[in-house]
C-alpha cells in the first residue's frame, strides 16, 4: 500500500506540479488534500505550459485518477473554467474524483478576503483573494456549504441563509459594502449541480480501498510548510495544512498508511504575500534569481519575493513532516554565481540559533549566518546523473542534503519533465 505525500517545503512555488506531473506515470491516483485555487502548479510538458490551480496535477496523466479530497475548498466556476481550459487542448479530465465533504468557495467568501484585506491595510496578509480563508473560517464555524449541499435545495437555502446573516452585518455595518442576497447565491450555487454531480464521490472509501489493493496513491500538497496555518509563519500563512499530517484530515487516510513524504525544495527561497523571510534580497542578486527562476506568481501575477537557500527552514520541514526525502528543484538556476551563499543558522538579538524560533518575535529578529559555497559556470540542463554535475554543484548539493536532514532523490535542472537527476527512485 505505497501512499506518498509530496508536499512543499518552504513557502510554496517549489515546483510541486512538476514533481507531481513526473511521478504521475507511476501512480494510480493523485490527491489534492488541502488548500484550492490560491495554489497555482506549473507543468511543462514536452512543448505544452498548464497552469493548475484547483486540480491535481496527476490530471495530466491519462492512467491516473485525479482526486480532490474533502480538505480541498473549491471554487465551482473556477474548477470548470479549468476543466474548460484543458479540454480545449484535449485533456481527458472525465476521470476526476471530488469529495461530497469538500467545502465551497461561495462568492460572498471571496468578497469577504478582498474586504479584510483591504481593511487590514499594511497589516494585510497579501493573500491570493481566492476566499480561501473565509471559506475554511466558515467551516470551523459550521456555517460552511459542502458540495454536497447542492443536492438539497432546502438544506443549502438555510445554511446559506445563516452564514450571510452575520456576513450581511460586518459587510453593510463595518466594511461600508451592499449586503449580499441569499436568494441568488443559491441560485448561483444549483446552477453547478447538475454538471459536478458525475464527479462526486466518496473519496475515502475510494482511497482506502485503492489502498487497500495495493494501489500507489501520491497526495500533492498545496502551498508549503512555512504557510501551514498551525507550522507556519503565522499570521503570515494559508489557512489549511499543506504539512504531512493534513494529508491524513484532507483525504481521510490513516497515518498508518503514508509510506513516504517527500519535500518539495528550491535550490534557494521564494516567498510571495506578507510575512518574515530571513534571507531575503533586495539587491541584484535577488533581481537575477528572480529574472532567471522566472519567479513570478502563477496566480496572482505578483513578483516573488526572492532569497538564498535557508538549511533553517529545511531543517524544520523535515521535522514537521517527517520527511523521508527531499526533491532539490531549480540547480540550474544557480549556474553563474561564483559564490553561493548558503545561510545554515540565524543570529537572534545577538545570539546564534540552529533552529527555527517557535517565537513570532524571535523569528521578525532573525538574521541569517551565511556559509558561502563556490559556485560553477557550466550549463547543467542535460544533466541526467549526479556524476554529469560540475564537481562545486555536486558539492553544493550534497551540503543542503548535509544540513537539511534528508537525503536528496531528485534535482531539477529545468522546468521539463526530462530535466530531472533521478538519485533514489520514489516508487
Ligand atoms: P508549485 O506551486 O510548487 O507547483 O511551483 P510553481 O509552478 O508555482 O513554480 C515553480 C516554477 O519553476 C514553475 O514555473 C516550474 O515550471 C519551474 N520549475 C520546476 N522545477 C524546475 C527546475 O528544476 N528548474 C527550472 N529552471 N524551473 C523549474
Ligand atoms: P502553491 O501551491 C505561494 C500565500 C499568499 C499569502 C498567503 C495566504 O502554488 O505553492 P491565501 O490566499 O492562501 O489565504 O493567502 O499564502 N500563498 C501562496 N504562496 N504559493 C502558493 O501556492 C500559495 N498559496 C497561498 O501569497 O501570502
Ligand atoms: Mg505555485
Amino acid at each position: 500500500m505505497p501512499a506518498l505525500v509530496l508536499l512543499g517545503a518552504q513557502w510554496g512555488d517549489e515546483g510541486k506540479g512538476k514533481a507531481t506531473d513526473l511521478l504521475g506515470g507511476s501512480v494510480d491516483y493523485v490527491v489534492r488534500y488541502q488548500g484550492g485555487n490560491n495554489a497555482g502548479h506549473t507543468v511543462v510538458v514536452g512543448d505544452q505550459k498548464y497552469a493548475l490551480h484547483l486540480l491535481p496535477s496527476g490530471i495530466l496523466t491519462p492512467e491516473c485518477t485525479p482526486v480532490i479530497g474533502n480538505g480541498v475548498v473549491v471554487d465551482p466556476s473556477v474548477l470548470f473554467s479549468e476543466l474548460n481550459g484543458l479540454n480545449e487542448r484535449g485533456v481527458d479530465t472525465s476521470k476526476l474524483l471530488i469529495s461530497g465533504n469538500a467545502h465551497i468557495i461561495t462568492p460572498y467568501n471571496v468578497t469577504v478576503d478582498k474586504v479584510t484585506e483591504r481593511f487590514l491595510g499594511k497589516r494585510k496578509i497579501g493573500t491570493t483573494g481566492r476566499g480561501i480563508g473565509p471559506t475554511y473560517a466558515d467551516k470551523i464555524n459550521r456555517v460552511g456549504i459542502r458540495i454536497q449541499d447542492l443536492y438539497d435545495e432546502s438544506i443549502l437555502t438555510q445554511k446559506v441563509e445563516a452564514a450571510l446573516d452575520v456576513k450581511n452585518q460586518l459587510l453593510t455595518k463595518l466594511y461600508n459594502r451592499r449586503a449580499i442576497e441569499a436568494g441568488q447565491v443559491v441560485e448561483e450555487l444549483l446552477t453547478y449541480a447538475d454538471r459536478l454531480k458525475p464527479y462526486v464521490a466518496d473519496t475515502v472509501l475510494i482511497l482506502n480501498q485503492a489502498l487497500e489493493q495495493d494501489k500507489v496513491v501520491l497526495f500533492e500538497g498545496g502551498q508549503g510548510t512555512l504557510l501551514d496555518i498551525d507550522h507556519g509563519t503565522y499570521p503570515f500563512v494559508t489557512s489549511s495544512n499543506p504539512t504531512a499530517g493534513g494529508a491524513c484530515t484532507g483525504a481521510g487516510v490513516g497515518p498508518t498508511k503514508i509510506s513516504r513524504v517527500i519535500g518539495i525544495l528550491k535550490a534557494y527561497t521564494t516567498r510571495v504575500g506578507s510575512g518574515p523571510f530571513p534571507t531575503e534580497l533586495f539587491d541584484e542578486d535577488g533581481d537575477a534569481l528572480r529574472r532567471i527562476g522566472g519567479e513570478r506568481g502563477v496566480t496572482t501575477g505578483r513578483d516573488r519575493r526572492c532569497g538564498w537557500f535557508d538549511a533553517v527552514i529545511a531543517r524544520y520541514a523535515t521535522r514537521v513532516n517527517g520527511l523521508t526525502d527531499f526533491f532539490l528543484t531549480k540547480l540550474d538556476v544557480l549556474t553563474g554565481w561564483e559564490e553561493i551563499p548558503v545561510c545554515v543558522a540565524y543570529e537572534i538579538d545577538g545570539k546564534r540559533v540552529e533552529e527555527l524560533p517557535y517565537s513570532q518575535t524571535d523569528f521578525h529578529h532573525a538574521k541569517p549566518v551565511y556559509e558561502t559555497l563556490p559556485g560553477w559556470s557550466e550549463d547543467i540542463t542535460k544533466a541526467k546523473t549526479f556524476a554529469d554535475l560540475p564537481k562545486n554543484a555536486q558539492a553544493y548539493v550534497k551540503a543542503l542534503e548535509d544540513m537539511s536532514g534528508a537525503p536528496i532523490s531528485a534535482i531539477g535542472v529545468g522546468p521539463g519533465r526530462d530535466e530531472t537527476i533521478e538519485i533514489n527512485s520514489f516508487i
